[in-house]
C-alpha cells in the first residue's frame, strides 16, 4: 500500500510507462510545469486552477485560524483524562478493527486531497507540487502503520504491552504527512493520542483530525489541542499519564523536552545540516538538478533540505557546475503558490533572526553567486500575521569555509552554500564536521567512490544520484543520527516504529 512508488524513478521494467502516465497525469490534474498564464491549457481549467483559485481567495493566508475543535490551555487536565479513559476501549476493538478505520482514513485523505492542498497552500505556502506528494505521504503512512499495527498483534515470542497515550508535537514544515505519521503511527500501536500542532499549521492539523474522526477513529482517543503558548506544550510532555512523545522540531526543543521528563520516552527527529559531494564522475547535469530541488524546495524549510554542496576537485575548479547551478536557481519561479506556475513558495514568516543574517550576511571569505533578495509580491498569501514579506529569492553563496558559522549552522531557509575540497575524503570530512547527521547525498558514477562515502559518511539518510529530501515511506524509512535525533525511537516509515511506541516484555526482534 505505498502509493508514492507511482511517483518514485526507478530502474524497473515498466518504469518508463509508469512515469508517462504519471506525468500525463500530473498535467490532467493541472501539477507539474504548468504555466499559469495560459487559461487554456487543460491543466488550468481543472483541478489545480480550482485550488489555486480558493487558495487566492482564502481567508488563511496570513492569519490564524479559530478552530471549535477542542481544548486549549484550560483544558489540557480534562483532554489528558480523557485520552487515558478511553485507551482501553481502543485497545480492546483489536488490531485489525483499527487497521480497517485507518485504512478508510487513508481512503478518506485521498478523497480531500483537493482541500488538503489548498489549505496547505494557503495557510503554510505549500506549492502543489510540493503539496501533492505530501498528501500521498500522508495516505501511504495511514495504510502502512495500520498494516504494521496488525503485525505488532502477531509479533512471536513477544507480548506488547500497549501504552496509553501518545503525544504527538509535529512541525509546521510538512503541516500533512509528518502530523499524520505521528497520529497513525499512536493509533495503529493501540494508544489514545494527542496532537499539538505548530501554531502556524492549525487548520491542516484540524483536517487531518476531523479526517480521522470521520473515518471512525473516536474523538476522545484522538484529540487536538490548538495552542501558540509554548508552556501548553511543556504542560503537555510534563504530565506522566503521557507515555510517549512524538516529536519533529529543532534540536534544542527536543533536549528541552527530555529535561522536562528524563523518564518519558522520546521519539525525536530534529535539526539538519545536510550537504551533497558532487565529485568529478558524476552526471553534473543530474546533480545540478538535484541540489536546486534539494535546497529551493519548500524555499529550503525542510530538515532534510541541501544547505550545503561540496565540490571535489575538477568540479570545484571548474565553472561549468557553478554557471549551471547560476543558470538553474535564477530561472527559479519565485512567488505565492495560488499560481500554479510556482516553483519556490514562501518562508513560513518573514524571516528574522538567525535566518534573516543567512539571506544578508556573507562570512569571511564569502561571496553570492546568487544574493537573495526580499520580494513584493502582490497576494495576501505574501505577508505573515504581522504584515511582514514571507517571499524571497533564493541565494547561493560561493567560498564558504570550513568552521565557518555557515557551514556549521542550520538556517531552515532558501540558502545553499557551495564547499570545495581537494578529493573525496576531504568532502566526507566537512560533512562530517557538523553536529548534525540527517540526510547526505553523493552524486558520483563510480562504484569505488561510493563504497568509501557509504563507510564514511555520518547520516541517518543516505541518497545516491538523486535528490535528499522526499524519502518515501517504506521505502526509505527516515530517521536521524547525531544531533539530528534524540530518544529511542527506529527509522519512521520503517518497519519497527512502532516497537518504539509499546512496551515489551521480551524485546523484539529486530531486522
Ligand atoms: N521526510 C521528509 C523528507 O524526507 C523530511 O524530506
Amino acid at each position: 500500500p505505498n502509493r508514492q512508488q507511482d511517483r518514485t524513478r526507478y530502474d524497473e521494467a515498466g518504469a518508463a510507462e509508469r512515469i508517462e502516465a504519471r506525468v500525463a497525469a500530473d498535467a490532467e490534474w493541472g501539477f507539474g510545469n504548468v504555466p499559469d498564464t495560459d487559461p487554456d491549457l487543460p491543466g488550468n481549467r481543472r483541478w489545480g486552477r480550482d485550488i489555486a483559485d480558493r487558495m487566492a481567495t482564502s481567508t488563511l493566508g496570513n492569519q490564524l485560524i479559530e478552530s471549535a475543535l477542542i481544548g486549549d490551555a484550560a483544558a489540557l487536565d480534562g483532554v489528558i483524562d480523557r485520552g487515558v479513559a478511553a485507551a482501553g476501549g481502543w485497545q480492546s476493538r483489536g488490531a485489525e478493527e483499527r487497521a480497517r478505520i485507518l485504512h478508510r482514513a487513508g481512503e478518506l485523505l485521498e478523497a480531500r486531497r483537493g482541500e488538503l492542498l489548498e489549505v496547505m497552500g494557503s495557510e503554510c505556502g505549500k506549492t502543489l507540487d510540493q503539496g501533492d506528494p505530501e498528501v500521498s505521504e500522508a495516505i501511504d503512512f495511514a495504510h502502512y502503520y495500520a498494516m504494521l499495527g496488525v503485525q505488532l498483534d502477531r509479533v512471536d515470542g513477544a507480548t506488547p504491552r500497549r501504552r496509553r497515550l501518545v503525544a504527538v508535537i509535529p512541525p509546521w514544515n510538512f503541516p500533512l504527512a509528518i502530523p499524520a505519521g505521528g497520529v497513525f503511527a499512536g493509533l495503529a500501536s493501540g494508544a489514545s493520542v494527542i496532537i499539538k500542532p505548530a501554531s502556524t499549521a492549525v487548520r491542516i492539523a484540524a483536517l487531518l483530525v476531523e479526517t480521522l474522526w470521520d473515518a471512525g477513529v473516536p474523538r476522545k482517543v484522538l484529540q487536538f489541542v490548538r495552542c501558540t503558548d509554548r508552556k501548553v506544550a511543556s504542560a503537555l510532555v510534563a504530565d506522566p499519564r503521557v507515555d510517549r512523545l512524538i516529536l519533529t522540531g529543532a534540536y534544542e526543543t527536543a533536549v528541552n523536552f527530555r529535561e522536562l521528563r528524563r523518564d518519558l520516552p522520546i521519539l525525536a527527529e530534529t535539526s539538519g545540516k545536510n550537504a551533497i559531494i558532487v565529485t568529478p564522475s558524476a552526471d553534473l547535469d543530474l546533480a545540478v538538478k538535484d541540489v536546486v530541488a534539494s535546497a529551493f524546495g519548500h524555499a529550503g524549510q525542510k530538515c532534510s533540505a541541501a544547505s550545503l554542496v561540496v565540490l571535489v576537485g575538477p568540479v570545484a575548479r571548474s565553472r561549468r557546475f557553478r554557471g549551471q547551478l547560476l543558470d538553474a536557481v535564477r530561472s527559479l519561479k519565485v512567488g505565492t503558490p495560488e499560481h500554479l506556475g510556482t516553483q519556490m513558495g514562501p518562508i513560513i514568516t518573514a524571516p528574522s533572526g538567525k535566518l534573516l543574517r543567512g539571506l544578508t550576511t556573507l562570512g569571511e571569505g564569502e561571496s553570492w553567486l546568487v544574493e537573495p533578495a526580499s520580494l513584493t509580491v502582490d497576494s495576501p498569501l505574501a505577508l505573515d500575521a504581522q504584515g511582514g514579506n514571507k517571499v524571497w529569492s533564493p541565494g547561493v553563496r560561493d567560498g564558504v569555509r570550513r568552521g565557518s558559522e555557515y557551514h556549521l549552522t542550520e538556517y531552515f531557509g532558501p540558502i545553499l552554500g557551495i564547499m570545495t575540497a581537494e578529493n573525496l575524503d576531504e568532502a566526507i570530512d566537512i560533512v562530517n564536521e557538523t553536529d548534525y547527521g540527517l540526510t547526505s547525498g553523493l552524486h558520483s558514477l563510480d562504484p569505488d567512490e561510493l563504497g568509501v562515502w557509504l563507510n564514511r559518511i555520518q547520516a541517518g539518510n543516505l541518497y545516491v544520484n538523486r535528490g535528499i529530501t522526499g524519502a518515501i515511506v517504506r521505502r526509505q524509512p527516515f530517521g536521524g543520527w547525531k544531533k539530528s535525533a534524540i530518544g529511542t525511537g527506529t527509522k519512521a516509515g520503517g518497519p519497527n516504529y512502532l516497537h518504539g511506541l509499546v512496551d515489551w516484555d521480551d524485546a523484539p526482534v529486530s531486522d
